[in-house]
């Protein structure tokens, strides 16, 4: 079967340029053969990464029909009959497949499908990712753990660094500040770790400005594409419960978003907006430099006549406040 492939390369500070390529190719193939039979048969300036072949090493993440992932792990078959999926619903049918392959994002080019990952790695180091000497410095030979302890570690053991989750990370295109899926699953590893002594203090830094969890948008991309089913997001998601477990609403508007937000669905079903301005923002009118940020938005929304100037709470308040406070009483068993 003949595939093109449309691969987007650059040079470092120079624009992008889409270059095609045929292959005569076969369903089972995986992009990364594709790849390396276009460097050796057709085109050997093209730059890319791999290494292991086997979804092991984590080099050879790239963008494949726009979604980041492992190029030893996709196949031609699967990315043909997604597009075609794509066609049934409103695409146009080609009369010869196009794969598109470019860089990640997030990460500066170096060449073609070389990216320069130095923040990703900085990032992860900003997590401070070793157990601590601390939690190693034990009486005996070995730290045994038990069989749940280890069990705990199992899902972000799994990451490989690929830079898949980086690559798509809304939180991480806005804000330079922000560490990443990669390195917050990471945390949430050592937070989980027995072995590890520092729980509290590591908490205490990534609940630190929107540099660590609260930084997440939640936009779920990183669950979606990582290829190790690491699932950052419940990572952070799990970091934030172990942080508002410790933390009162007062300490920061972080935290009081969360805490308000709940009750304030609990009470009436949904939330009463005028509320949740006045309790996370203003701080219960404690924060008068907080209060008067939002009174421009509330004088806008007024004039829109989008300020909604009562609240009635929703049918069905008692289902939802049942809802919630099961959940509370589960969280408090475990
Ligand atoms: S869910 Fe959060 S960490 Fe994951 S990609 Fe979206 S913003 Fe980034
Ligand atoms: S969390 Fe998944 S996508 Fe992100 S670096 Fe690790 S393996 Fe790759
Ligand atoms: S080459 Fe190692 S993960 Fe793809």
């Amino acid at each position: 079967m003949e595939v093109l492939f449309k691969v987007i390369r650059q040079q470092q500070n120079s624009s992008p340029v889409v270059q095609t390529y045929v292959l005569d190719t076969e369903a089972g193939n995986t992009i990364l053969d594709c790849l390396n039979r276009i460097k050796w048969e057709q085109d050997g300036t093209l730059a890319f990464r791999k290494n292991c072949r086997n979804t092991i090493c984590g080099s050879c993440a790239i963008r494949i029909n726009g979604r980041s992932a492992l190029a030893c792990k996709e196949n031609v078959g699967s990315e043909i009959a997604k597009l075609q999926q794509t066609e049934i619903t409103g695409g146009h049918a080609n009369a010869i497949p196009e794969i598109t392959i470019a860089p990640l994002g997030n990460m500066p080019v170096v060449k073609d499908l070389v990216v320069d990952m130095s923040s990703f790695w900085d990032n992860l180091e900003r997590v401070a990712p070793y157990v601590s000497t601390a939690g190693r410095n034990v009486p005996e030979r070995e730290f045994l753990q038990t069989p749940e302890e280890r069990s705990r570690l199992e899902e972000t053991g799994n990451c490989i660094m690929c830079g898949a989750c980086y690559s798509e990370c809304n939180a991480r295109e806005v804000d330079s500040d922000f560490v990443g899926p990669h390195a917050l699953a990471k945390a949430y590893r050592m937070v989980a770790d027995s072995r590890d002594s520092q729980t509290e203090s590591r908490l205490e830094e990534y609940n630190e400005g929107t540099k660590g969890v609260w930084g997440c948008t939640r936009c779920f991309y990183c669950n979606s594409v990582c290829p190790m089913g690491v699932a950052p997001l419940e990572q952070i998601t799990k970091i934030k419960q172990e942080i508002l477990d410790r933390k009162q609403a007062s300490d920061s508007r972080s935290i009081r978003h969360r805490k308000v937000l709940i009750d304030l669905v609990k009470e009436g079903g949904w939330i009463d907006e005028r509320q949740f301005g006045l309790q996370v923002v203003g701080n219960y009118f404690k924060d008068l430099k907080g209060l008067l940020s939002i009174v421009p938005l509330g004088l806008r929304m007024l004039a829109r006549s989008k300020f909604p100037l009562s609240f009635e709470p929703s049918q069905g308040t008692q289902q939802v406040r049942s809802l919630i406070e099961a959940v509370q009483q589960q969280e408090n068993k475990v």
